[in-house]
């Protein structure tokens, strides 16, 4: 894809997502993919276009998530039906497929694996998956060592965010069942 296209692309992504923070995020993540893609040898362009369109259905109300995924037979597990939002790395992929003409098969698996981070990752998945939890605009402390490890060694980064994330959405979970038990 020419710088051209792209420009071209990320206009049409800036029109479907239609908020400008979540945009901006959109593009730090193509930045930050593009950039472990080209430090661990990967393909930089795939990176970029994963990391733009990661996030095309991030904005949806939960009743349009299930909607959509029901209308395209989108699979939604017991635990995505509770939280919706988890939907949206799925029909994310879905979208980038049907209004932005992608069908290369890696890109498209970055894009379903960005929140959930199951299974087999290749290492496309993994460059998207790290540039969407660790691009400079995360709020959290250990975000630039992971970032440096992330440059180093694309795969104990890996390991090291989802464990992160995994502790910090069981204290949000245990957080919000002590709230609800106390009132
Ligand atoms: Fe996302
Ligand atoms: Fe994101």
């Amino acid at each position: 894809m020419t710088g051209l296209a792209f420009t071209q692309l990320a206009r049409q992504v800036r029109e479907h997502i239609g908020q400008e923070h979540r945009y901006a995020h959109s593009v730090r993540v193509a930045r930050c993919a593009e950039e472990l893609a080209r430090r661990h040898g990967a393909d930089t362009r795939k990176a970029r276009i994963a990391g733009l369109l990661h996030d095309l259905a991030r904005l949806y109300s939960p009743e349009r998530l299930i909607a959509e995924c029901e209308a395209r037979g989108i699979e939604i597990e017991a635990a995505a039906r509770e939280h919706p939002t988890l939907l949206h790395a799925r029909l994310g992929a879905a979208l980038a497929r049907e209004l932005f003409g992608i069908e290369d098969a890696e890109v498209l698996s970055a894009i379903e694996k960005h929140t959930t981070a199951a299974g087999e990752m290749s290492r496309l998945d993994c460059i998207v998956y790290l540039a969407d939890s660790l691009e400079p605009e995360r709020r959290f402390p250990e975000r630039a060592e992971l970032w440096r490890r992330a440059m180093l060694d694309l795969h104990g980064a890996m390991r090291e965010t989802v464990a992160l994330s995994r502790r910090r959405y069981a204290r949000k979970i245990a957080l919000a069942e002590a709230r609800a038990s106390a009132s």
